[in-house]
């Protein structure tokens, strides 16, 4: 939580000057994370995930929205290129749903290591407010989820519901907010353990768990996880979907289940759960390099009604 620790060896002038600056950047979005993302979209900023206001002062007449979901992307502080891809496809998005739900994108990791990852991330924390750190130290299969889920109430709730779904979203899924919109416009709002369960290739199995492609949580369940700390202790780490999945079990939580397979599915190929492109999908995971959003984007008319920006040769 405290992310002040100096660096030892002499540090060129120019980081010295930056350094204040980027460590209270860093500092204000632990503790503020939502304030600050307000601080960022009143200067004008185009905060991914905020065009309804998070204040609601204003004067403009906005309806309250159907429901309140956020995303939070589980992501590594280096990777600023999918970073950058994935705010623009859910920005670009927001229109489509904006009348309807209130989604937040977030990009969450842990505890920042690297003195540049520091400083960089903290030029989008103060440009975008749309990244969270959490107090908890990098990692794959630790713990990582469950630092998540549990900072959720804390760092957005404020005592109150803050938003009537949380998900947790891998940095390789490309999402259609639409689509999803309109899927969890149907969906219960306690209980509910919603996404793609797997393993894929049978109906229902003993083993079974919602893929960490994406997968959400009613706001009941993320403070049930709270709650339940001393249950779920020492239980947090392995694979980590699947270990969520055993403390709603063993607590009798989630009962809601909410498959929407195959509507959430792996890019084409081989894997398990890939599957074919197909016009009701809700989401489509591996999506590891740039080709793959490329084909994704393209096959879903994404970019279609752009028109020639050069010159045709
Ligand atoms: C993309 O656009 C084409 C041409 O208009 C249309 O035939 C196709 O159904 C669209 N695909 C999707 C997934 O909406």
């Amino acid at each position: 939580m405290k992310p002040q620790r100096l660096p030892l060896p002499p540090v060129p002038a120019a980081a010295l000057l930056l350094l204040p600056v980027a460590l209270l950047a860093a500092l204000l979005l632990v503790v503020y994370p939502n304030e600050f993302a307000l601080q960022a979209s009143l200067a004008g900023a185009a905060a991914c995930g905020d065009h309804q206001g998070g204040g609601g002062g204003g004067g403009g007449v906005q309806a309250a929205p159907e429901f309140r979901l956020l995303i939070g992307v589980l992501t590594l502080p280096a990777r600023y290129e999918r970073r950058h891809l994935l705010r623009m496809v859910y920005a670009l998005q927001q229109p489509a749903v904006a009348s309807r739900a209130r989604v937040d994108v977030r990009f969450v990791f842990c505890r920042v290591g690297s003195p540049e990852d520091r400083v960089l991330v903290s030029l989008e924390a103060m440009a975008y407010g749309d990244v969270v750190e959490l107090d908890c130290p990098e990692n794959m299969d630790n713990g990582k989820t469950h630092a998540y889920f549990s900072s959720v109430p804390r760092l957005f709730g404020g005592g109150e519901a803050a938003y009537d779904f949380v998900m947790k979203a891998d940095d390789d899924t490309f999402f259609r907010l639409p689509e999803l919109a309109e899927s969890l416009s149907r969906a219960p709002r306690r209980d509910l353990y919603y996404g793609c369960m797997v393993p894929c290739d049978y109906v229902r199995g003993s083993n079974e768990y919602m893929s960490g492609m994406g997968y959400l949580l009613s706001w009941d369940l993320v403070e049930w996880i709270v709650a339940a700390a001393a249950e779920i202790e020492g239980r947090t780490g392995g694979p980590e979907d699947r270990t969520l999945y055993s403390w709603l079990r063993r607590g009798g939580r989630g009962r809601n289940r909410v498959d929407v397979k195959p509507a959430m599915y792996n890019f084409p190929g081989r894997h398990p759960c890939s599957h074919e492109f197909i016009p009701d999908t809700i989401a489509v995971h591996q999506l590891k390099d740039n080709r793959r959003w490329a084909r994704t984007l393209q096959y879903f008319n994404f970019t279609a009604a752009l028109k020639p920006f050069y010159p045709v040769i």
